[in-house]
């Protein structure tokens, strides 16, 4: 058995503050790094509300109030304009940002694109996706440093390339992932003047440059459209079954209306927006946190050893203790590390009163290290998420995908993708760190390490070594 009295690791994170900042020093902090202007309190207190920059904020970390605002009350909180600023214009039309009919019409519309059913029918093309990246590792030199980061961010684009279009991007998928990757670090930058809620007359700094890489991407994507349009209306029977032929067959089950051409391009862009950089930070802290654990390593592999191989629809369900790495490195770096609302009547959240107009913030970050709801918050432990622990888990302490009507459409395909591409490389591949290098984390539009994640890669064959701490009965068989 592993020796329980050894305290897990804990990985870097910025300090709380004692007291909060001052204004100016707000300003600086949250267009450098939001998740440093927490304070202790933040931490330690069911809600929090009070006077700031961005007008009155409830900061709120009690679950009965988080499930209100999401689920009880949902109809009272709209996302507010600040996320949508930063968001930008290009994914204005689609489900991400929608409000009201138009956001419930395209829910139910695009509902049947991500059922379970649908989701294991991608398995396939997420495992290819994962085998060409051990290919192409295997082909660099022995001990090279990488560069995780980017790796991660290229594997889940190739993964939505595949199941998006997948008879081929059309271009080159590097040229395709640079564009995405210039536009989403400019729009993922909280801008001061955003913050001020100045006009959007003003050119945001932080964003140009951003304008051409949005064309070119907006342009690949009319491209690809037009093309399948003409393949389905020639040949219905022989179009690729991939998101993109779902998107544009897509009807809502109430009325039979179909997308739009601007929304079907529009939830292009969402899905790459929402799920790509997302799913490959979860990867790139899970294999960092992995770094961290000589079990967890050891563990792992032996899972993928045991699971890849039979029915690759099977993948995901039989990757029990892959999944828990995966929920724990999503608990202590979420990618999306705060969620916002706004109240458009008053309300009560946990014994405080929401005024009209007042900004609603959950933040995954504070949440998930929350001293209320979590043993040793800021420690490294999956085994929080093995079966028989994590159905002790409140819904509402633990929100990586957000929760109730609005809960992310993607966290399934997500969820498997993310646990086949990292079983294919723990079988394959052990690590390390760069020496000296600090994995600390820094919030754009997803939570990512600063300076990338350089690590130490060596082919390992498909020899698993097991420590025997961790021999035993697997519970994947
Ligand atoms: C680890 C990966 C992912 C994380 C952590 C994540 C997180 C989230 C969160 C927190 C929300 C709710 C935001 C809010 O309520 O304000 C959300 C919504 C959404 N996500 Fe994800 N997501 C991931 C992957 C994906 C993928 C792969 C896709 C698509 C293929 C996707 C598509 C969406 C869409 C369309 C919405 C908006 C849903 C709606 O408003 O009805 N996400 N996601």
């Amino acid at each position: 058995m592993p020796d329980r009295s050894i305290e897990p690791p804990r990985p870097p994170a910025p300090r709380p503050h004692d007291v909060p900042l001052g204004t100016f020093a707000t300003l600086r902090v949250l267009r450098r790094n939001p998740i440093e202007t927490w304070t202790k309190a933040h931490f330690e207190w069911p809600i929090l509300v009070g006077p700031t920059i961005l007008g009155t904020i409830a900061v709120v970390n009690d679950p009965a109030a988080i499930r209100r605002v999401f689920v009880d009350n949902a109809a009272n909180y709209r996302k507010d304009a600040l996320q949508k600023r930063v968001l930008g214009p290009g994914l204005s039309e689609g489900l991400l940002e929608a409000e009201g009919d138009n956001w419930r019409v395209q829910r139910r519309t695009l509902a049947p694109l991500f059922t379970p059913k649908m989701v294991s029918s991608f398995a396939g093309a997420t495992a290819a996706a994962a085998e060409d990246l051990v290919a192409r590792w295997l082909r660099l030199r022995e001990g090279r440093i990488v560069d995780i980061q980017p790796e991660m961010a290229r594997v889940t684009l190739d993964i939505l390339g595949r199941t998006i279009f997948s008879d081929g991007l059309g271009r080159d998928l590097d040229r395709f992932a640079a564009a995405i990757n210039r536009y989403f670090a400019n729009v993922g930058r909280l801008d001061p003047f955003d913050l001020l809620d100045f006009p959007e007359w003003l050119p945001r700094l932080t964003k140009l440059g951003s304008s051409a890489a949005e064309k070119f991407f907006a342009s690949v994507v009319e491209t690809l459209v037009a093309r399948r349009k003409r393949l389905l209306a020639k040949d219905k029977a022989g179009a690729p079954r991939d998101i993109l032929t779902l998107l544009l067959e897509a009807q809502d089950p109430e009325t039979g209306a179909g997308l739009s051409d601007t929304e079907v391009k529009a939830n292009i862009l969402t899905f790459i927006g929402a799920g790509h950089e997302t799913t490959a930070n979860a990867l790139t802290w899970s294999l960092f946190l992995l770094t961290l654990s000589e079990e967890w390593r050891a563990r792992l592999a032996l899972e993928a050893s045991a699971v890849l191989s039979g029915p690759v629809e099977d993948y995901a369900a039989r990757l029990v203790e892959t999944k828990a790495v995966i929920e724990e490195a999503m608990r202590l770096y979420p990618p999306v590390a705060s969620m916002s609302r706004q109240a458009i009547g008053p309300d009560d959240l946990a014994g405080k009163r929401i005024r009209k107009g007042s900004l609603v913030m959950v933040s995954q970050w504070v949440l998930h290290r929350h001293r209320l709801l979590w043993d040793k918050p800021d420690c490294f432990d999956p085994r929080r998420f093995l079966p028989g622990s994590r159905e002790k888990i409140d819904r509402f302490a633990y929100l990586p995908f957000g929760a109730g009507p609005r809960v992310c459409i993607g966290a399934s395909f997500s969820l498997q993708e993310a646990a086949i591409v990292l079983a294919y490389i723990m079988r394959s591949f052990s690590f390390e760190l760069k020496k000296d290098h600090v994995a600390m984390p820094v919030q754009r539009i997803t939570l990512r390490p600063k300076g990338g994640l350089p690590m130490i890669l060596r082919w390992r064959g498909n020899r698993v070594e097991v420590p025997a701490a961790v021999a035993g009965p697997h519970p994947s068989g």
